[in-house]
Formats: C-alpha cells, structure tokens, sequence
C-alpha cells in the first residue's frame, strides 16, 4: 500500500528526496536541519507527537484543538505527515476533528491514514473513510463487520494483553507488513499515550505553546508512579517554532 506520492523512489531514498523536496523553497532550509535530519534516513521509525498547552492539555473539554501551536508548528505536522508512510490516529481524534491527514500545507506526499478504532465504532461518514488517499482501518480480531468502510480497508489486530485496545506493537508490525515502516502517531493524547507506555515510540515531538486551557483532553494518560524517581526522565533538543517550543525527545524502544 502507498500514500499519494506516486514516487518511484523507495525507502529511505525517498525520505531524503522528500525531505530535499520539502526544503527547497523554505529561507531557513539549514536552520531546519536539526530537528528534521533525525528523522531521514531511517528504514523503519515510529514518531510520536503531541502539541498541547502549558497545562498539559491538547484540546478543551469539549475537543476543540484548533489551534492549540501556531502556523509553524501546524506546517511542521504537515512536513512530517510528508516525511512518514503512514500516520496514525485514534477513533476520538476523527469523531472530534473529521480531519483528512493530507500535506496541504507543503510539497510533500500524503501518507496512508491509519485509524485506530478498536471496537468499531466510528460510522463510515468521516471525511477519512469517504475521500482522500488510501485507508487502514484497525479494529481487534473479535469485532465482527465487513473488510471495508467506506473506501477504507480493515485489518483486524490482537487486543492488548494489559490495559485497553489494540496492541501498539502489533500496529507497528501490521503497517509495516503492509509496506508502511515509518509511522507517525499523531494523536489523540490516548493514542500517544498507548504507544508511548508499550515502548513503541522511537521519538516524541511535543510543542509547547504559551497558552493556559485550565481544564481538556490530557496530553498523556498514562499509569501513575508511586515517587518522582520512578518516573520516565528523558532528554530533549529544543527548537523554536515561531511562539512555541519544541522538545524532540529520542525515547528507548522496548
Ligand atoms: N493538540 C494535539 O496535538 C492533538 C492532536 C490530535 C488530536 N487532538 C485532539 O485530541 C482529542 C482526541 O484525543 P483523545 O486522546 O481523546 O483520543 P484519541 O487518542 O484520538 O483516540 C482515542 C481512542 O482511539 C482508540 N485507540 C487509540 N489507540 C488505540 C489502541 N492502541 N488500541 C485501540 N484503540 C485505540 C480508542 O477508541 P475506542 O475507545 O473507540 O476503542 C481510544 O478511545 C480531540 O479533541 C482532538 O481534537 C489534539
């Protein structure tokens, strides 16, 4: 399965074409290649994102998110939508957004859009389902149902053995079997979360913006530690993307 791009060129060739591609007409090409660089050349990756607010939230409690970061940090989604095969959502970012997960902002290829749904219960409405570039609909093996919805094709993937859902490393290995080794998990706070928690994050890009919600949809959900030091501490770069920060942080693969 590929995205839109029509491309020839395959593997990480094409990530760094894409990339050359995507800079060509950007004034600060060198000043981006810290924090993209990380990203190119690389067979098969899994980026997770995240932009939320000071407090800790990615969208208000009635979910709205747009815009939570600002036109740089929203043309950087797109860069990386671009940059990857495929990108991952869950069932609570298509019922409150409806988006389409295509480049519209920048040169680049749209990726295969994944949906996490685990139960099925999104209707075949959604904007992902009805147009666009190709469509993986994930849902567990015990859900029954027809093989498509809408122009979307369903895989059906072992249930988590702790906690809820699917098994994040059974999505990663199911996209990739299907051609789509370099994923990226663009949301909701659960889904990042799962993936996050299950070891299956290579890297987490997490804007910051300036901008206080007071109560939302959390950024993570993940289970709690008893002291400080049982925490996970990770380390980070820093970039600026107009009023926002963001921290690229490198995670260890279980
Ligand atoms: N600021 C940002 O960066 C950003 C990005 C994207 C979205 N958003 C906002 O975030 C909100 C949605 O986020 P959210 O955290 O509530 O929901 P979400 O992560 O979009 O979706 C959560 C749901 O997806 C399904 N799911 C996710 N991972 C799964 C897994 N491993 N296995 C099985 N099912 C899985 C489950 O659906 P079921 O429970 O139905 O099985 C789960 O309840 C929306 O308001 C959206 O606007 C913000």
């Amino acid at each position: 399965m590929q995205g839109s791009s029509g491309d020839p060129l395959s593997g990480d060739t094409m990530t760094d074409e894409i990339w050359r591609r995507l800079v060509a007409r950007a004034p600060d090409a060198a000043a981006l290649s810290p924090l993209y660089g990380p990203l190119l050349s690389r067979e098969a990756m899994v980026l997770g994102r995240i932009a939320q607010s000071l407090d800790g939230r990615i969208a208000t409690e009635s979910g709205r998110s747009f815009w939570i970061s600002g036109a740089q940090d929203v043309l950087h989604t797109h860069r990386l939508r671009a940059l990857f095969d495929a990108v991952v959502v869950g069932a609570g970012t298509v019922r409150a957004d409806d988006p389409l997960l295509t480049t519209r902002q920048c040169a680049g290829p749209s990726p295969v859009r994944v949906i996490v749904d685990s139960e099925r219960r999104l209707g075949a409405g959604y904007r992902v389902f009805q147009e666009g570039p190709p469509t993986l609909l994930l849902c567990a093996k015990d859900i029954a149902g027809p093989d498509r919805l809408g122009h979307a094709d369903v895989l059906r993937l072992p249930r988590a053995a702790e906690g809820a859902g699917l098994d994040p490393a059974a999505i990663v290995a199911a996209t990739a079997a299907c051609g789509l080794p370099r994923i990226f998990v663009e949301g909701g706070g659960v889904t990042v979360s799962r993936f996050l928690a299950a070891g299956c994050l290579d890297r987490l890009h997490l804007t910051i913006a300036p901008l206080l919600l007071g109560a939302g949809i959390p950024a993570f959900t993940l289970p709690g530690v008893a002291r400080p030091e049982d925490g996970l501490r990770v380390g980070f770069t820093l970039h600026r993307l107009g009023p926002d920060l963001l921290l690229d942080i490198p995670l260890v693969l279980r």
